[in-house]
């Protein structure tokens, strides 16, 4: 009898084969860590996706809630609860709608268009450092300063700060895994209070003197009544969150499946004008973000199962990725792969609203990896990040060859 196992060193390793047998399965696979029906199958998982009666949140009593929140080890933390556990992410129907609203703009391809020159640059001088050391580790010493960056610039956080970002999105982003202790409890809630500090001294800043920053704009939104307070701030922290890690996994995991397939990097090489197309198939191949979760918020039926109101339905994007009845050979990483709808931004009301801005990131850094370099080498095979809603390589050592 197959048992699914995200927590075993071979999940971490390799998550492929398990998902391969959770496609196999009958229907939804019931998983009881996390008290979720898994659905693994593209099609499924899209149509869920799209399916507005499948929700983030549940609309229930007080004590329902309090008791949903105490199986999850989510109660008692004052700042969690109202920064992180409620956000944009986790809004459906109206109040969804609205929030997206105020900040989709600041996430339109012309906006991120704008961003260009200076991720090139700030691109550029970490490529020189790491050019000159020759041997580094690719997730540390080069990836991890890319994201925090641009979003760090796209809120309105001072360059010098941007560091203590990736910190920050750590500690509360570790949380949302399986691994529910009340160390990594702690962590979340003192890393929100921290963050949240933060943030409320800045948009005192930006209110005094209003930059050309989504702080700037969202606290003029604030207090013109578009959106509360908490709600501000939630906003802010998910947009460093949603975004931080996922890029920075993606990054590794891009290179990684590069250099595991060397006639790939050869043909990307050769015709760089592949990019973009090469950089939607590493979202396809490795989604750094392959679990969310929706509720029934009524009794309906998906996949051959029944569900009553109130069960909760994990949707695997990352073994959606790879189902062989969407992509033609899903196991091979493929940089010119066309078509290549995948589903490692997600579908429907909830599609990443930073596709744009990590694909911008991803281009550039790869642009100019393989414009730099004669040649790149793995040096030893990478550990893998543990758990189920995250993936990525722990660090990925390489030898850059200047070009
Ligand atoms: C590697 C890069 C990224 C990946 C793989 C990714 C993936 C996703 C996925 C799968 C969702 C949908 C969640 C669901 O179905 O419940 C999502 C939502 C979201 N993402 Fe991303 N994301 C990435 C980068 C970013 C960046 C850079 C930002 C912002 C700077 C961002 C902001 C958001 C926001 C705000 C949402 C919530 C949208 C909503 O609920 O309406 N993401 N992302």
């Amino acid at each position: 009898m197959f048992a699914f196992d995200p927590l075993s060193p071979d999940f971490a390793r390799d998550p492929y084969p398990a998902y391969a047998q959770l496609r196999a399965q009958p229907g939804p696979y019931y998983y009881p860590g996390f008290d979720v029906w898994l659905l693994s199958r593209f099609a499924d998982v899209s149509a869920v996706a799209l399916d507005r009666r499948l929700t983030r949140s549940l609309d229930e009593a007080p004590a329902q809630a309090e008791a949903r929140r105490r199986a999850a080890n989510w109660q008692d933390m004052p700042h969690h609860s109202r920064f992180v556990q409620f956000s944009l992410l986790d809004s459906d129907g109206a109040v969804h709608d609205r929030l997206r609203r105020l900040v989709m703009r600041e996430f339109s391809p012309a906006a991120v268009a704008r961003l260009k020159a200076a991720t090139a640059d700030h691109v550029a001088h970490l490529l020189y450092a790491a050019l000159d050391k020759g041997e580094i580790d690719f997730v540390e010493d080069f990836a991890a300063h890319v994201p925090g960056h641009i979003i760090g610039r796209m809120l309105g956080v001072p360059d010098e700060d941007c560091p203590r970002l990736r910190t920050w999105s750590e500690n509360i982003v570790q949380y949302f895994d399986i691994d529910r202790s009340d160390a990594r409890k702690a962590l979340a809630e003192n890393t929100t209070t921290e963050f949240y500090l933060y943030l409320k001294e800045l948009a005192a800043l930006r209110r005094r003197a209003p930059q050309d920053d989504i702080i700037s704009r969202l606290a003029a939104a604030e207090d013109a009544g578009a959106l509360s307070h908490d709600e501000f701030i939630s906003t802010c922290m998910l947009i460093l969150m949603a975004g931080h890690g996922s890029t920075i996994d993606t990054m590794a995991s891009g290179l990684h499946a590069l250099l595991r397939a060397p006639d790939q990097m050869k043909r990307l090489r050769a015709e760089p004008s592949l990019m973009p197309l090469a950089v939607q198939e590493m979202f396809r191949f490795e989604s750094p973000l392959p679990f969310f979760h929706r509720y029934a918020s009524e009794d309906l039926e998906i996949a051959g199962r029944r569900f009553a109101r109130g069960e909760k339905l994990g949707l695997l994007y990352g073994a959606a990725n790879r189902d062989p009845a969407h992509f033609l050979e899903p196991d091979r990483f493929d940089v010119g792969r066309t078509p290549n709808r995948h589903l490692g931004f997600g579908n429907g009301a909830h599609f990443c609203l930073g596709n744009h801005v990590s694909r911008m990131d991803m281009e550039i850094v790869f642009a100019a990896l393989l414009a730099r370099s004669r040649d790149i080498a793995l040096l030893e095979p990478p550990a893998w990040r543990p758990g189920l809603a995250a993936r990525g390589p722990l660090g990925l050592k390489i030898r850059l060859l200047p070009a």
